[in-house]
């Protein structure tokens, strides 16, 4: 299988614990390259949009206050089935679920502060990325 990319989120809950560099840990050691990443601090709007495919479930304002709340640091991650790999690292969306030794099993404080976001699928994966990153961003 080619490289892929895939897009990932270090939420709010894990910039305010200062968790950024213990999750980039456990992602490169996991096998993922971090090839483009900046901090930023996105409106609820702003959060609205990137989670539009969420927005008629009753958890949507309360998802998007979250995301705003605090900065978060957007990634794009690089890796042989990347998308596959990063789900697997992360662990189940709910860290109840989720495995011994991933990101939300190990930092995560419940269903709705999760820690991490990451790309389901190649489709999602691409205009995920795009919605963070210009293409000058994503050279090399
Ligand atoms: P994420 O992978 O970023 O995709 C959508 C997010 O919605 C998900 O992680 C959870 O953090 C959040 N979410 C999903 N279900 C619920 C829920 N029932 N209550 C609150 N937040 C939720």
């Amino acid at each position: 299988m080619a490289l892929e990319r895939t897009f990932s989120i270090v939420k709010p809950d894990a910039t305010n614990r200062n968790l950024t560099g213990a999750i980039n840990a456990m992602l490169e050691a996991g096998g993922l390259r971090i090839v483009a990443q900046k901090r930023i601090h996105i409106t609820k709007a702003q959060a609205g949009v990137f989670y539009a495919v969420h927005a008629e479930r009753p958890f949507f304002d309360e998802l998007c206050e979250f995301m705003s709340s605090a900065p978060i640091v957007v990634q794009v991650l690089e890796g042989e089935n990347a998308i596959l790999l990063n789900r697997e690292i992360m662990g189940a969306t709910n860290p109840a679920d989720a495995d011994e030794g991933t990101i939300r099993k190990t930092y995560a404080l419940s269903l709705g502060e999760n820690s991490v976001h990451g790309s389901d699928a190649p489709e999602t994966a691409a205009e995920e990325i795009a919605y963070f990153f210009a293409g000058l961003e994503l050279v090399g």
